[in-house]
């Protein structure tokens, strides 16, 4: 795999070309959530968090910002110096977390949700989370598909998908995974840096 780490990112090939940075989110560091976001259709806003939101009110920001590298990890994907997605675990007790991420809309089908997808469940991994829950709408096939190859299976609860499963890595990789642990190890989440890519 030629992926190198750089700066203080792991870049990643895509399949249908190019490459991808992805690093850790900074604590506070609310512009790639609002650069995606603001990328993002109705619709897959209303996937991402299950109801409809013109705007990321700021203690929504301030929560999805709250990273400590432990409890709640996030990773961004930057793509050409523009942050184009996001994926995070929060932990909910001892070895469980829950699981979600995000795209910007133009760049959905490119492998970098399960790139996303890879680089967090690998620190969770590392960090000794054991099983993953995760809660979608029916009908976000994508994010099924992904939660899927993780381990979480869904199922269908008071209108909504939600799931818990062993977390299971993607097999094959799809990033260097020393390099992401390596970085996640040696607190790159601490530095926040603005965009890297
Ligand atoms: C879910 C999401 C992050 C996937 O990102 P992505 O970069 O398009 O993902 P990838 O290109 O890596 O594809 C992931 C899987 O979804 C499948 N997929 C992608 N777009 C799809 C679509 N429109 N319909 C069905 N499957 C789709 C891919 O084929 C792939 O599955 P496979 O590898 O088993 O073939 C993206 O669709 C998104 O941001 N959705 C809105 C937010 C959301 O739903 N978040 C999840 C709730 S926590």
């Amino acid at each position: 795999m030629s992926t190198l780490v750089a700066a203080r990112g792991v870049r990643t090939p895509l399949p249908g070309g190019g490459v991808v940075l992805l690093r850790p989110l900074g604590p506070g560091e609310s512009a790639p959530l609002e650069a995606v976001f603001a990328a993002m259709s109705a619709e897959s806003r209303h996937h991402r968090y299950l109801t409809g939101l013109p705007r990321l009110p700021a203690p929504m920001l301030a929560a999805l910002t709250d990273v400590d590298g432990r409890r709640h990890v996030a990773w961004t994907a930057v793509l050409d110096g523009r942050p184009v997605g996001l994926a995070r675990y929060v932990l909910e007790e001892p070895g469980v977390a829950e699981i979600a991420f995000e795209v910007a809309d133009a760049h959905h089908g490119s492998g970098i949700g399960s790139a996303l997808v890879d680089a967090v469940t690998t620190v969770a991994a590392a960090q000794g989370v054991r099983r993953l829950r995760a809660v979608v709408q029916p009908g976000n096939r994508a994010s099924q598909r992904l939660l899927g190859r993780v381990g979480v299976p869904l199922t269908v609860s008071g209108g909504l998908l939600e799931g818990e499963g062993r977390l299971q890595l993607l097999d094959p990789a799809l990033v260097d995974r020393a390099a992401v642990v390596h970085l996640a190890r040696a607190g790159a989440w601490r530095i926040h840096p603005g965009v890297v890519g």
